[in-house]
């Protein structure tokens, strides 16, 4: 398409093979040029895509044939990248978690709102079509108030080959900036009111695997509705049994394979781990393109209770338990994993729609995964909107 968005990559890793193939299928992006520190990555791509892979990071910033970035780098790094982007005047597109501190992600949404630039913090399974769909129905107010909303999730998360700083929780490791960042997303676009506070417990259990593997929240919004929030990322009970064998990204789940990344991890060496994890990522010859998830991606079990109704989501549609009957609004299949991700930003650069998942939207989601940490440290109700107002009056 003549006038597609050119888009720049920043990190070439796991997260961006998952938004790949919705990148590649629409004829409204172009991949345009890509920076990774490693050369495997750079060369696949400018084989791959015949556009540019960049030396440096402003040599992607400041070319002409760049129109916006998607940063799917490291945590740690997203803050400085996606700010030196912004002033260099590209859209961005930022990998959740928005960053690993609430000034950072702050710093971040002034920089957009200085260079006047599109900013969406994604994906995350808020984007999840049944997501939206329960979302749209329950602003619809077609089964009167919201009142709460059951989430939990239960993985292997901590057990999949990790770099070291993902266990790191100084540098943004553990379950609560990866996977909170996911959970609380999805509870937010569900109620769709202010959180007014969390309280929770966080834990961190598994001297091997040393950051927060598990938690449990219960938020509360302004309107008063509440969300209990459960994750263990600890790979012992599986909850994708709860969605019928379906697993994150969409594709059916062999139930009999019971306990395998904690095998697999046990035959690995600190070393051999960090070789796992670059096998999951772009320009390594052992990935194979995967084949296109059948269902939906979710995360986990979610059940909203509005007055007159429950709604279950599911990889495949809305289960509705109303006063008397019991309904499933199906979902039509995924055309491609992660395309609401790459409509909201790609409608957000061409000016169409204001994206829902903006720079205040991460900063929000980022403020309650804070307020998840420090209401377990300091064993109290913390309200994210107070650590926002900290931060502002700092100088
Ligand atoms: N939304 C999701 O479902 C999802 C899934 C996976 C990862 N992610 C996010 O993507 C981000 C990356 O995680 P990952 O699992 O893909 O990690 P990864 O290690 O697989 O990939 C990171 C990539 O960044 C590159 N890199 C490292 N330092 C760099 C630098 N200074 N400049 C440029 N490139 C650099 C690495 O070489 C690697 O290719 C994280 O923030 C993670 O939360 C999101």
């Amino acid at each position: 398409m003549a006038n597609a968005l050119r888009l720049g990559i920043i990190g070439l890793g796991r997260g961006f093979m998952l938004t790949l193939p919705a990148l590649k299928a629409d004829s409204r992006v172009a991949l345009a040029g890509a920076f990774d520190l490693r050369r495997e990555a750079r060369e696949r791509f400018a084989d791959e895509f015949g556009a540019p892979a960049f030396d440096t990071l402003d040599a992607l910033l400041y070319s002409p044939v760049i129109d916006a970035v998607y940063i799917a780098t490291p945590h740690e790094l997203h803050a400085e990248q996606a700010i030196a982007a912004l002033r260099a005047g590209k859209h961005v597109l930022v990998e959740k978690p928005m960053a690993t501190t609430l000034a950072d992600c702050a710093r971040i949404e002034r920089a957009a709102a200085d260079a006047g630039k599109v900013l969406v913090v994604g994906p995350s399974h808020g984007f999840d079509a049944p997501v939206q769909a329960a979302a749209q129905l329950v602003a619809s107010g077609r089964f009167g108030a919201v009142r709460m909303v059951t989430a939990l999730n239960f993985t292997d998360f901590m057990f999949r080959p990790r770099r070291p700083e993902e266990l790191d929780s100084a540098r943004g490791g553990g379950v609560v900036y990866s996977q909170a960042a996911h959970q609380i997303d999805v509870v937010r676009r569900l109620v769709g009111q202010p959180v007014s506070s969390v309280r929770a417990v966080a834990a961190n259990w598994d001297s091997s695997r040393p950051s927060e593997g598990a938690y449990t929240a219960l938020v509360t919004f302004e309107a008063g509705a509440a969300a209990s929030l459960t994750y263990s990322g600890y790979a012992h009970y599986d909850s994708d049994e709860l969605v019928g064998w379906i697993a994150e990204l969409g594709y059916d789940k062999d139930p009999d394979r019971y306990g395998e990344a904690r095998k697999r991890l046990a035959t690995l060496s600190s070393q051999d781990e960090i070789e796992a994890k670059l096998k999951r990522t772009y320009g390594v010859p052992a990935v194979a393109a995967d084949t296109p998830a059948p269902h939906h991606e979710h995360f986990g079990f979610i059940i909203v209770s509005c007055d007159r109704a429950d709604l279950k989501l599911s990889p495949k549609g809305l289960s509705i338990y109303g006063d008397t009957e019991r309904d499933f609004q199906p979902i039509e299949p995924p055309a491609l994993p992660r395309k609401e991700v790459i409509d909201e930003f790609v409608g957000g650069c061409l000016g169409i729609r204001r994206p829902i998942h903006d720079g205040r939207w991460g900063l929000d989601t980022m403020a309650c995964c804070v307020a998840l940490l420090e209401s377990s440290r300091r064993n109290t109700d913390v309200a994210p909107n107070q650590l926002l107002d900290t931060l502002s009056e700092k100088p």
